[in-house]
């Protein structure tokens, strides 16, 4: 079965039992703080699920789109991945337990459908908190279903094993593996019910607790069914919802891996285009015998799983890394795709969108590849796609280019922190007492937080390059043969953290304390006013030639007060042209919008504002205006802002004097 099928069928299946179909929501969430990316196709039909009335009616299914960066560390293995298709159904307040999983269930196992083997189906089951008891009614829609193929399915207590006994196929969970939600902090969320299938029934009759087969990769999740009846609140809080809801979860890649008897989330047509890729790129064979294999502590004593004979290490680093690299540019080039037009930047999702893309590189020169190859990827990724996700040709350039732009970035940086690393390097490594290399280089935390703030060096390479210049001075024989421990390298990563933590609070002090003094308060009204000032900035400079600056400002709700450098009076003409520039940009309802960069990024953005603070300090870029519809202004500022200029109303100067000598004042209103 194709990915495409599979698609097909579910939707055909789900609008057979009468539901909607929806298209598949922005990767980047509309108006929604509390998550940086669409992380589950309930995400973007929070508010209905909440209560609003959705325009399709009750019962909804699509196949979304989504980004979960939550188990970056784990790509990987067989199963996780940072980008993923989620095929999904949805009863708002209608449907509930019993249909869910009896279609769940029907979709599965009938002829007609999937026909997958119910021989090999296990569920899990929410066992019960202080927030919610045990999911009886679950247990015994899920008995009815297996009765009906002649399994009578027993449920197994927590944490026994299983021994051979074919009969346990529930197995209860405590609410780390079995309550969903919320995507954020708060949001809508409730016990759920997941569907296993066993990858290796040659092996027999599962033995191990139903945990230790997960871990040892034998029976891999692939569809979630979500009883949403609870609404977490602020502080921690449940709250029983208006509606009992449905939202169901099923990840493509891995149900048509399943399908096709395949053992891994990589086994299939999304992914392999992508290996040869980086077969051809780096020489390098990915052999999928070499799949990385759950930690040997995980396997629980007996090993019923070993590596095939052709296992070998370099083999597995191999699989890991080039599943790294497929993984991540598919989810850049899906990011990129999106109409948001988000770029990688050093905060929010576009923080998130460069680690991706950095973090493949990474990778890639792991391999051996040493030429810009990201876009390389991202264009076989838009050929796997593209006929279900138009979005992925019609930005192929602007994709395309931000790959290469960040990846010829990322090797500046790279090798600027190289450079200032060797220059670290101690003249000489005293013999040293203690069991630390690290120490022995004379490096700590701080260190390399600094390589980082100034370069943006990230901490990871910082510790493989310091592992490399180990083993070479450890083959010249120049140190003691001392293994780089890991509690060195814990104590360094730990400082790096405690180092970047006082950065960022002293920098939210710093927005704080601007905050207070240039704003008499937060209230809208003032806000408003604070971005009128950027925008008449820009049009005074337009207006009045380059050299105008900001000398000061004082904003109260009812009046914004402006300083700036010039040394004449405007004429009437003049200060008609500023408000009619100001308006122009109101009527245009242009976006607000700020990125975190260093100091130098900022001035060579050409951003305005205080260049008063340190090297390498990092400071918030406030831009009004699109960046292919250009930008309005670009100004170093704490915030806060509005959203979109279209809010501001009507700009009127009302007041245009001397302040000081070369210095006017203008006093503005907003009607
Ligand atoms: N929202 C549920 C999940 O993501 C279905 O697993």
């Amino acid at each position: 079965m194709t990915a495409n099928e599979l698609r097909t069928k579910y939707l055909e299946f789900f609008k057979s039992k009468d539901h909607a179909i929806i298209p598949s929501a922005s990767l980047i969430p509309e108006n929604d703080p509390t998550v940086l990316f669409t992380t589950a196709g309930m995400h973007p039909l929070a508010p209905y699920l909440m209560g609003e009335k959705h325009p399709l009616g009750q019962r909804l299914a699509n196949c979304q789109k989504c980004i979960r960066t939550s188990d970056i560390n784990e790509v990987g293995n067989n199963r996780h991945l940072t980008f993923f298709e989620m095929l999904g159904n949805w009863s708002l307040g209608e449907y509930f337990k019993k249909e869910a999983i009896e279609w769940s269930w029907e979709f599965l196992t009938s002829k007609e459908w999937l026909a997958m083997d119910p021989h090999r189906l296990y569920v899990t089951v929410f066992m019960g908190n202080e927030n919610s008891g045990q999911d009886t009614e679950s247990i015994e829609v899920w008995k009815k279903v297996f009765a009906s193929v002649e399994i009578e399915a027993e449920v197994c207590p927590y944490n026994t094993k299983i021994a051979g006994n074919k009969n346990y196929r529930i197995f209860p969970m405590p609410a780390k593996d079995n309550w969903w939600g919320p995507a954020g902090e708060t949001g809508p969320c409730g016990p759920c019910t997941e569907m296993y299938y066993d990858t290796e029934p040659r092996l027999g009759a599962l033995q191990k607790t139903f945990d230790e087969e997960i871990n040892d990769f034998r029976v891999m999740e692939f569809w979630n069914d979500v009883f949403m009846e609870f609404n977490k609140i602020a502080d921690g809080k449940y709250e029983k919802l208006a509606a009992k809801n449905v939202d169901t979860g099923m990840g493509l890649e891995r149900a048509i891996s399943v399908l096709n008897g395949k053992k891994d989330a990589f086994d299939n047509e999304l992914f392999w285009p992508l290996f040869e890729k980086i077969e051809e790129l780096s020489g390098k064979k990915y052999d999928s015998h070499n799949s990385p294999h759950p930690p040997l502590n995980l396997r629980g004593g007996e090993n019923i799983n070993p590596p095939q004979p052709s296992f070998t290490k370099e083999g597995e680093d191999t699989v890991r890394a080039m599943r790294i690299i497929a993984d991540h540019i598919k989810a850049a080039t899906f990011i990129l795709a999106d109409e948001k037009g988000l770029t990688p930047s050093n905060v929010g999702a576009g923080y998130v969108l460069r680690r991706l893309i950095r973090r493949a590189v990474r990778y890639g020169k792991q391999l051996g590849i040493d030429e810009i190859f990201t876009f390389k990827i991202a264009e076989e990724v838009i050929k796997i796609y593209q006929d279900t996700y138009a979005e992925l040709k019609k930005n192929k350039e602007f994709i395309v280019n931000q790959l290469v732009k960040e990846e010829e970035k990322f090797d500046e940086t790279l090798e600027k922190g190289l450079k200032e690393l060797e220059k670290m390097k101690p003249e000489k490594i005293a013999p040293f007492s203690s069991k630390s290399f690290m120490t022995g280089y004379g490096l700590s935390g701080d260190d390399l937080f600094n390589l980082y703030s100034t370069y943006g060096f990230p901490i990871e390479m910082s510790l493989e390059e310091i592992k490399k210049l180990y083993q070479e001075y450890n083959q010249k024989q120049v140190v003691n043969t001392v293994e780089l421990s890991k509690d060195d390298e814990d104590r360094i990563l730990q400082q790096f953290h405690e180092a970047l933590k006082k950065h960022q609070e002293l920098s939210r002090t710093a927005s704080a304390g601007m905050f207070k003094g240039g704003l008499a308060d937060a209230s809208e009204a003032t806000v408003r006013y604070h971005t009128a000032a950027h925008l008449m900035l820009a049009a005074l400079r337009q207006v009045l030639g380059e050299n105008v600056v900001q000398k000061g400002s004082n904003i109260t709700p009812e009046r914004l007060r402006f300083d700036f450098s010039h040394s004449e009076k405007m004429t009437p003409e003049q200060i008609k042209q500023v408000e009619d520039i100001v308006n122009e940009q109101i009527k245009k309802d242009l976006p607000v919008s700020f990125e975190e960069m260093t100091l130098e990024e900022a001035k060579a953005k050409g951003a305005m504002g205080v260049f008063e603070s340190k090297y390498g300090e990092r400071v918030k870029v406030y831009s009004v205006g699109s960046k292919n519809g250009g930008m309005s202004s670009v100004e170093i500022c704490g915030g806060p802002h509005v959203e979109r200029t279209g809010v501001l109303g009507k700009f009127k100067i009302t007041k245009e004097e001397s302040s000081s000598a070369g210095v006017r004042r203008i006093k503005a209103v907003l009607e």
